[in-house]
């Protein structure tokens, strides 16, 4: 089982950035502690705060990896082109996010990449991404 964790941009900054929402882990430290419970699975991480970068990573792993678990960050809420990108590749995708976004502001509330993914998890904190993991075994 090879699975695929994408973040999007801000995402690099966890640890650091309003602790209050998204708590005082690094995603560096969170992933070593996935990679040790999921010791089956092959488990890679890809972070940028580019659009672009982040749809040519979806395409190259989009035909390739049993799964993707996406977290676009601010991109879910614009990103007609990530959006488009879920939607053309055969790999499927779990959109995840780390807060509730229905809790927050509005602009929040819309996913362009909802309709194109398998399932959506969000709102358990970095488990999310463990939540994830498991919804793909
Ligand atoms: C986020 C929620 C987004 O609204 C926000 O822009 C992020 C992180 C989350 O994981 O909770 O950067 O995707």
């Amino acid at each position: 089982m090879k699975l695929l964790i994408i973040n999007g941009p801000n995402l690099n900054l966890l640890g650091k950035r309003e602790p209050e929402v998204y708590g005082n882990q690094t995603f560096e430290d969170y992933f070593s502690t996935l990679q040790f419970k999921f010791k089956d699975v092959q488990l890679e991480y890809f972070q940028s705060n580019i659009e672009g970068e982040l749809i040519t990573r979806l395409q190259d792993a989009g035909f390739d990896y049993d799964g993707i678990i996406l977290n676009a960050a601010a991109y879910t809420h614009t990103s007609v082109g990530i959006g488009d990108a879920v939607k053309a590749i055969k790999t499927p995708v779990v959109e995840v996010h780390i807060s509730n976004t229905h809790k927050r502001e509005e602009f929040r509330h819309v996913s362009y990449i909802s309709s194109g993914a398998k399932g959506v998890i969000l709102g358990f904190g970095l488990q999310s991404y463990d939540l994830a993991v498991q919804s793909f075994l």
